[in-house]
């Protein structure tokens, strides 16, 4: 029987390192590998081909997939599973390794249960928001695409006298935000995960610009829904001309950095082994405190990320 590789939802870069790790694994352990292309529709649509070393040669340094993805509606329905499982069954393949996030870990649980599949997930997401694990795929070269953009803005920003509301991706997670508005160096920090005082920030932040302050940097995380509002706010209540930035998918794309790289090659080391060594797993790599393990979809599943409470100590002054 053979073992497949797949991605699903939001492409993060360190997808194609997981990708060349999968394979070059697979033909090491002697087991035949094949790459399913577009995710769970490719998946429904039988688009699986068997894999060659010349197939992932040259892609470590790319950003994506080479694999693609998608996000399935048709993947819901039974009778689209069905569809899935033939294609695996014709070709022999019983177990899959599926880069994504939670969701799309939900669905092949579902999947691997009504059929007769294993998988292992990887945490893949630029959000950082999966339960059970403190590090997702792809979250370094996020990180590393805001630090270089916010560093760019800032520049603009004091040579003007401005302020800028920097937007981050995240979806209800404000983790890039923070993360980001730590390093930068942010004089204010919004995410959905934190209360925030916009009264005693504007005090402080006439008071600075009183006393020569050139620039303000806001970030904000796209779950908290006030880019505009906070536009406003600077221009009109701390006083400074203000643009915002909404970073948007840039935040996706980019080489994977050489963190991204080793954390793909190992979380898929781990993947792999365990599909290898195991009859029949569903189960997910997680990475805690410098380690990795497998959990259960059902716990990674049964609560909600919540950023380490050191990291929100940290964002304080940021946000009142
Ligand atoms: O989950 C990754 C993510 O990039 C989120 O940060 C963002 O809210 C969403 O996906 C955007 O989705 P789409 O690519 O479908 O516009």
């Amino acid at each position: 029987m053979a073992i497949a590789v797949m991605c699903s939802g939001g492409d993060c870069a360190g997808m194609n390192p997981g990708v060349k790790k999968f394979v070059d694994y697979c033909f090491d352990k002697g087991e035949q590998p094949y790459l399913i292309f577009d995710g769970l529709e490719g998946l429904i649509d039988g688009n699986i081909k068997k894999a060659t070393h010349e197939d992932v040669a040259g892609i470590m340094h790319e950003g994506g997939t080479m694999i693609r993805s998608s996000r399935s509606k048709r993947f819901y329905e039974r009778e689209f599973r069905a569809k899935a499982y033939e294609n695996l069954s014709a070709l022999g393949i019983d177990r899959i390794v599926v880069m994504g996030g939670d969701g799309s870990f939900r669905a092949l649980d579902r999947f691997s249960k009504e059929f007769d599949t294993s998988f292992v997930g990887i945490p893949s997401t630029i959000d950082n928001d999966i339960f059970g694990t403190e590090y997702c795929l792809g979250v370094d070269t996020a990180l590393n695409v805001i630090r270089r953009a916010t560093d760019e803005v800032r520049d603009t920003s004091a040579s003007f006298k401005r302020g800028c509301v920097i937007e981050t991706m995240g979806r209800d997670c404000g983790y890039l935000a923070l993360v980001s508005a730590i390093t930068c160096g942010a004089e204010v920090c919004i995410i959905p995960e934190a209360e925030h005082d916009l009264q005693t920030l504007g005090e402080r932040l006439r008071h600075e610009i009183k006393n020569g302050r050139r620039y303000v940097v806001c970030i904000a995380a796209e779950g908290s829904k006030l880019t505009p509002e906070l536009v406003e706010w600077l221009e009109k209540e701390v006083g400074i001309e203000t643009r915002a930035t909404i970073l948007g998918h840039i935040q996706r794309g980019g080489n994977p950095t050489v963190f991204d790289r080793l954390m793909a090659t190992e979380f898929m080391t781990f993947a792999v082994d365990r599909l290898i060594g195991e009859e029949k797993t569903n189960a997910v790599v997680v990475y805690r405190q410098s380690n990795f393990a497998f959990e259960s979809i059902d716990y990674i599943t049964s609560s909600k990320y919540e950023i380490k409470p050191q990291l929100i100590a940290m964002g304080q002054k940021m946000f009142r």
